[in-house]
């Protein structure tokens, strides 16, 4: 795989005024989620809330690729469409979520480190077979008064890099996730510090891995307040921290940024990453792949009636994508 082909799907990936719908939850985070509003979490209740979201008409107007958990990159419509086929018919790229999620770090109480890396080169050979062409990999940063610990930080991000060099090896574009939680009571300014330390170590590993920039899409967190601070930081003090952290630490080279939603109500979410793009000139653009933002109202309202609403979860979904997709323009109204 050249490195221009991995460059056209990350820029295809962020393409004006469309994001990235994230829906690879583990069945364990997918039964926390159907468990909230009263669905039985199973192997068909899942393909069948994944049909409903990626068939949603004209999502492919703003969404340019969705992350699909394994189970789902090998499922199909109930009329034996495979999900993949569905997607790459509507302009949507089909990405895989590849760590195996986190573990505490030995040494370090309260810290977490991702695993997946035994056997990731044959994982992510298969996938792409099976369609992908991109994958995530999701490092997980707490903020307490004893942490994170630079060990922690730089666990993550070298796992980060090996993850990424591996997937350019095998023709994936690498999204980045190093997701500084929102968690806790800290103020805007520590969130702060943590993001800058977080990606000057990520960008330093990406570096030492001989990662190209050019075919890698970060996915970041923003900074915010901790979510039990006394003190909320509003919109445009959000944005303009989390715009100035990655100024200062992600290169230009980078073609382009995706924000996780981490538990944001859909409207901070929206507003955060519009606020962000009505403020000036900037290297990258600046898009969404939310997952909660993206999808926690389309689920509320199928769980309340999976026939009578489908048509409104879908109309519910494609406006999240709507939103979000004029938010990455800077044109989104309240
Ligand atoms: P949220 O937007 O719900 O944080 O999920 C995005 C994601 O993919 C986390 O890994």
């Amino acid at each position: 795989m050249s490195i221009e082909q991995l460059a056209e799907t990350a820029l295809a990936m962020v393409a004006p005024g469309k994001g990235i719908i994230a829906i690879d939850e583990s069945n364990a985070t997918c039964k926390k989620r159907f468990d909230g509003v009263g669905i039985e979490c199973t192997e068909e209740t899942r393909r069948a809330y994944r049909e409903l979201l990626l068939t949603a008409p004209k999502l492919g107007d703003y969404i340019s690729g969705a992350i699909l958990f394994d189970e789902t990159i090998r499922q199909s419509t109930k009329d034996g469409v495979p999900f993949t086929k569905v997607m790459m018919d509507n302009g949507i790229l089909p990405g895989i979520k590849v760590d195996k999620g986190t573990f505490p770090l030995a040494g370090f109480p309260g810290e977490v480190v991702t695993e997946g890396l035994d056997g990731l080169r044959a994982r992510l050979e298969e996938y792409y077979k099976l369609g992908a062409r991109f994958a995530k990999w999701r490092a997980v940063i707490n903020i307490s008064d004893e942490t994170p610990s630079g060990t922690c930080i730089d666990a993550n991000t070298h796992a980060l890099a090996r993850y990424a060099a591996l997937c350019q090896e095998q023709g994936l574009v690498p999204m980045v996730e190093p997701e500084v939680i929102m968690d806790g009571s800290h103020d805007l300014d520590t969130c702060y510090d943590v993001t800058e330390v977080t990606l000057r170590s990520l960008f330093a590993s990406l570096h030492e891995h001989n990662v190209m920039l050019e075919g890698t899409i970060l996915k970041a967190s923003m900074v915010i307040s901790g979510t039990t601070s006394a003190e909320q930081a509003s919109v445009e003090e959000v944005a303009a921290a989390t715009l100035h952290c990655l100024k200062a630490t992600v290169p230009a080279t980078l073609p382009g940024i995706v924000f996780l939603s981490g538990g944001q109500s859909d409207l901070a979410a929206t507003s955060h990453l519009n606020a962000m793009n009505q403020m000036g000139p900037k290297p990258w653009p600046l898009s969404f792949s939310y997952g909660r933002a993206m999808q926690q109202a389309a689920l509320k309202l199928w769980a309340q009636d999976m026939v009578g609403n489908y048509a409104a979860a879908q109309q519910t979904v494609y406006e999240r994508a709507r939103d979000n997709g004029l938010a990455a323009l800077g044109e989104w109204k309240a």
